[in-house]
């Protein structure tokens, strides 16, 4: 049995082979679900349970730890299903369990659990309990990246189980961060794991770090992938997540991106063309246009959601947008989205369908709607790609 101390126990399920995450995460390393057994001289708690996929293995570990005893309590840091959807399991196993959660958590597993009589001890921040020797303090988080989140802490190890915040969906079977065999892929997932489930918090992610390193812990036992320690990568982990948090300084050039798919080279030419009247009208501006066709989604996404503008460039194929614009609008971080400048563009050979539907869809969203779109019949001529560069130069004009 894996463990951190003589005390505490790991009964993390590994999953290698997931390749999706929530539907619509790529996740090349797999991941882990992390959860673990704290057993102090009178009382013994679980800290987080599992996905209900891996519940027999689960409990089955749990039971291990255990060695014959009953947890007291069960903590839920958070509610998201890969770590809730087995716990109506777990309470059929032990009916005396006690589960301990924030307020916004304990209306979510009363729904996860369809256990309307199930009432969980409410914790707030600053609140603890005794296990006999250790004790286990509740940390507010929310935000991170649920509204239900957060930490336990256990002082006398200098502990933190801090949930969500600094995992990462990777899987390697020896569970700490000095014994990462592919370093390389570790720091890829834990990059993409912050782009996917926590940069759209980042004024949350900076309260959660102030509040970490206040604690100044000896390890962190996250609910995805390795474990941080200090001698590891605990310090390098905090680094980048202050650094990817950070409110970028008031003088930087603002970052304006177009996103664009090209059948036949037309809606290309329109980008280039847009791109070089919106560099005119600012040239202090970072402006980089992406063709979307074989480009990396989730990179692409990470670039949309720190544009301060963007636009959309698409023909229109079966009276819509092209798949791989729809793909990237999948990415939008939609908690803040709102009021973000977006323009659209495109050529087009029948009716045009594409730019409406895509301005519809980001209006449904919030961002500020720029209009007009601009459009051109097949090939852009002289005429019209000097048009596509003043619209540029008005889009651009429209931010000061
Ligand atoms: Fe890993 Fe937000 O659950």
């Amino acid at each position: 049995m894996h463990a951190i101390n003589d005390k505490v126990f790991i009964t993390s399920v590994l999953n290698p082979n997931m390749r999706v995450f929530d539907v619509v995460m790529c996740t090349e390393y797999g991941t882990s679900y992390n959860s673990y057994v704290v057993v102090g001289s009178d009382k013994t708690a679980l800290i987080d349970a599992n996905h209900a996929t891996f519940s027999h293995e689960w409990l089955e570990k749990v039971d291990e730890a255990l060695g014959g005893g009953k947890p007291d309590y069960l903590v839920l840091n958070h509610t998201e299903p890969d770590h809730s959807g087995c716990v109506a399991a777990c309470l059929k196993r032990y009916p005396e369990l006690e589960v301990v959660c924030s307020a916004a958590a304990a209306i979510n597993i009363k729904h996860i659990t369809n256990l309307p009589e199930l009432e969980p001890r409410v914790v707030k921040d600053g609140e603890s309990i005794d296990l006999g020797g250790l004790t286990l303090q509740f940390v507010s988080a929310p935000f991170l990246h649920w509204p239900d989140t957060m930490f336990t802490w256990i002082p006398e190890q200098k502990l933190l189980f801090s949930c969500d915040f600094l995992g990462a969906h990777f899987c390697e079977p020896r569970l700490f961060d000095h014994k990462i065999v592919f370093a390389r892929d570790y720091t890829t997932a834990f990059k993409e794991y912050y782009d996917a489930i926590m940069a759209p918090f980042g004024p949350w992610v900076a309260k959660g770090l102030d509040k970490l390193e206040a604690l100044d812990p000896e390890v962190v036992a996250p609910s995805h992938g390795p474990i941080l320690t200090k001698r590891g990568r605990l310090a390098t982990g905090i680094e980048h997540y202050r650094a990817w948090s950070a409110v970028p300084a008031a003088d930087t050039p603002r970052k304006i991106s177009l996103f664009y798919c090209s059948a036949y080279g037309n809606t290309q030419k329109l980008a280039a063309a847009i791109a070089t009247g919106i560099r005119k009208a600012l040239p202090e501006a970072r402006v980089c246009a992406h063709d979307l066709v074989d480009a990396d989604m989730a990179h692409l996404g990470a670039e949309l959601n720190s544009s301060d503008a963007f636009l959309l460039g698409s023909p229109t194929l079966n009276r819509d947008a092209v798949p791989p614009i729809w793909n990237l609008v999948a990415e939008i971080d939609a908690v803040n989205i709102a009021k973000r400048p977006v323009a659209f563009f495109g050529s087009y050979g029948w009716s045009g369908e594409a730019l409406p539907a895509l301005s519809e869809r980001l209006a449904t969203l919030k961002a500020a709607v720029y209009e007009p779109q601009f459009r051109v019949r097949f090939v852009p001529s002289e005429n019209e790609l000097d048009a596509a560069e003043e619209f540029g130069a008005e889009f651009a004009r429209s931010l000061e």
